[in-house]
This record gives structure tokens, sequence and C-alpha cells, in this order.
């Protein structure tokens, strides 16, 4: 569960990083997703291990969650305390981990699809400048931002116990533990808001 979630989290700084560019500069966003949709390692290699990577993390994230319910089996807590040992975050992984796959396939439907559908169904010729314009008309209708603004927000909850708790799981709460801690909670809130500013900022400036 750590370390494909640790896999994906890095995968998520690279998407953020490559996102930010739609915003600063429109032909770096078109050379760079250029690069990562007809690149044969990205597209061969590095797309499968992806979806591997999402698929171990979901399906793990579900028999850890029926393990820990089968635990106290059918005789639940006398007193649900919950609240004493562990935060609301930890305890609903499986509710905001949902949300945030549920936005995936939202997302794949949006980008992905349309991708696919370019270059193998349709086979339309190579065409460097397509993606800033698709990416910002995405955001042109407000309930598609505020679905994916929303989503961010989930996702932040998700990361904010789920990255610093993976790095409990590989060892590292050692002597740099604190620090490693306090880098896992910003970056669990820095990225979403990373996609948040994104997504708004694509809203309120549409295409002329
Ligand atoms: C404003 C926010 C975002 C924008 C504009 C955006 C845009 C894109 C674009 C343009 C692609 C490429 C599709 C393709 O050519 O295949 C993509 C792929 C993808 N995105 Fe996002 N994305 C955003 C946020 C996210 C977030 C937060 C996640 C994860 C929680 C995510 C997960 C993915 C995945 C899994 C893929 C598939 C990568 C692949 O093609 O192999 N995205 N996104």
């Amino acid at each position: 569960m750590a370390l494909s979630g640790l896999f994906l989290i890095s995968f998520l700084a690279l998407h953020l990083a490559i996102n930010l560019a739609s915003v600063f500069s429109v032909e770096l966003y078109n050379e760079w997703s250029h690069f990562m949709g007809y690149n044969k390692i990205v597209q061969l290699l590095l797309q499968p291990i992806l979806v591997a990577g999402v698929v171990v993390h979901f399906v793990m994230g579900f028999v850890l969650e029926i393990q820990n319910r089968k635990a106290r089996g059918a005789q639940g807590y006398a007193v649900k305390g919950g609240g004493t040992n562990s935060s609301w975050l930890s305890r609903n992984m499986i509710l905001s981990g949902a949300v945030v796959l549920a936005f995936i396939g939202l997302h794949m439907y949006d980008f992905w699809l349309h991708e696919m559908t370019y270059k193998y169904v349709e086979q339309l010729p190579v065409d460097t400048e397509r993606y800033h314009e698709f990416t910002v008309a995405k955001f042109s209708t407000i309930a598609r931002t505020a679905i994916y603004s929303l989503s961010f927000v989930l996702l932040a909850m998700h990361l904010y116990h789920g990255f610093a708790s993976s790095m409990q799981t590989i060892g590292l709460d050692n002597k740099y533990g604190k620090a490693i801690q306090a880098f896992a909670k910003v970056f669990a809130i820095a990225v979403p808001a990373g996609f948040i500013f994104i997504a708004l900022y694509h809203h309120f400036n549409p295409l002329q």
C-alpha cells in the first residue's frame, strides 16, 4: 500500500509540474504534452506501470479495509473512541480514496479517451499545438471546474494522512522523522492546491 502510494505521489508531482506549464507558457505546455503523448518509453513502459500502480493501490486499499473490519468481527467496539488515538482522515481513507478514484474515471474520460481516439481510432495527423487549447476548454463550465476542485480537496485529505503514513511504514521515522512528516503534510496540501489553482485559472481565463 505504502510503496504503490509513494509511486503515485511521484507521478502527481510530475503531473503538477507539467500542468503548471499550461498557466505560464503555452509553448512549453504543448511541447511537454506532446513529448508525454508520443514518446515510446512514456507510452509503452511508464504508462502501463502507472496503470498497474493505480490498480495495486486500489485493490490493496480494499483488502486492508476488509481486514480492518474483520479484525473486530461482528462484535464492534462498546465505546467508539476512534478519535482518541486516530484522526478522522485516517479512518476514512477508503472514502476519500473512492472519491479520488471516481475523479480519475471522469478525468480519463475527459483527457485520456480523447487522446486515444485522436491517435489510434481516428488516426489524425500529429499536431504539436493542440494540447493547450483542449486543456483550457475543459474548464469552461463551472460544473467541471467545481467537480475537479472538490476532488482535489478530497485528494488533499487522502494525501494528508496517506503520505505521512507511508513514510512511517517504510521506516522513515528516524531522527529526521519530524521533518519528513512535516514535508509530507506540506506536500499533501500544496500539490492539490496547485491543481485547484490551475483549474480556477483556466476557468477565469478562457480562450479568446
Ligand atoms: C487541473 C488538474 C489537472 C489537469 C489539467 C490534468 C490534465 C491531464 C492531461 C492533459 C492528461 C494527459 C492525457 C493523455 O494524453 O493521455 C492527464 C493524464 C492523467 N492524469 Fe491528469 N490532470 C489534472 C489533475 C490530475 C490529478 C489530481 C490526478 C490524480 C489524482 C490526475 C491523474 C491523471 C492520470 C492517472 C492520467 C493518465 C496518465 C497517462 O496518460 O498515462 N490528473 N491529465
